[in-house]
């Protein structure tokens, strides 16, 4: 499984790259809006320098022509953008005219596994569901990567699932269980997987026990 950061923060990408763990990335407006200073495209500009992963950008017009004229724009960035469409009638038309001028599309905000297929037959070469957003209206967001990952198995669907809205570690756990292809993570989410209280304890302890080695031997 392909790990993503769903971030537009530099600095959180620049530190797991060094990692060695970053595969990719999604922004949205939203994500956008909280990161530092420049232009959106300004922005995308230097993700697509730190990683030779996909790179999402999502487009904002309400039609398919307003959308194609978008992610048209969006690609001359950097070959690695995959333009971000929303699931809709318009979204899927845009989807379709994009993939017929080879651009690659991301179809965001799925919530159920029609909608994720519908995606895929219209061309999206990654389809985003939701899972976090489900969980917060009392249903099981992770059905419906589990549900998608099957139906593209079944029917050799070559679209990738890209499980996004991950609110907490075990989400990335759930969704590498469940075959998904790619997971973005927030940045906090990704730290949380590095770190457990075992670990932590283990590195503090045996570094004690080192010291007090040396200081024996020393006084030996
Ligand atoms: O890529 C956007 C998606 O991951 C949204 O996450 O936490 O705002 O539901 P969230």
């Amino acid at each position: 499984m392909k790990i993503f950061l769903d971030t537009a923060d530099l600095e959180e990408l620049r530190t797991a790259a060094r990692w060695g763990v970053l595969d990719g990335v999604t922004t949205n407006p939203t994500l956008f809006a909280k990161a530092a200073g420049g232009s959106y495209e300004s922005v995308l500009a230097e993700i697509c320098t730190l990683t030779p992963g996909p790179v999402s950008a999502e487009v904002v017009a309400e039609n398919a022509d307003g959308m194609v004229a978008q992610g048209r724009a969006f690609s001359k960035i950097a070959p690695n953008i995959v333009v971000k469409i929303p699931m809709s009638e318009q979204g899927l038309e845009a989807i379709a005219r994009l993939r017929a001028e080879g651009i690659r599309t991301n179809c965001t905000l799925v919530f159920s596994t029609n909608q994720g297929l519908l995606a895929a037959k219209a061309g999206a070469v990654l389809v985003s569901p939701f899972v976090g957003r489900l969980d917060d209206i009392s249903e099981d967001g992770m059905t419906v990567v589990r549900q998608l990952v099957e139906v593209f198995v079944t029917h050799e669907i070559r679209a990738e699932v890209l499980a996004a809205s991950m609110r907490h570690p075990l989400h990335a756990t759930q969704a590498a269980l469940a075959g998904a292809h790619i997971v973005t993570l927030p940045f906090k989410v990704l730290q949380q997987m590095v770190h457990h209280p075992l670990t932590d304890s283990g590195i503090v302890q045996f570094r004690a026990d080192w010291e007090k080695a040396q200081r024996a031997r020393g006084a030996a």
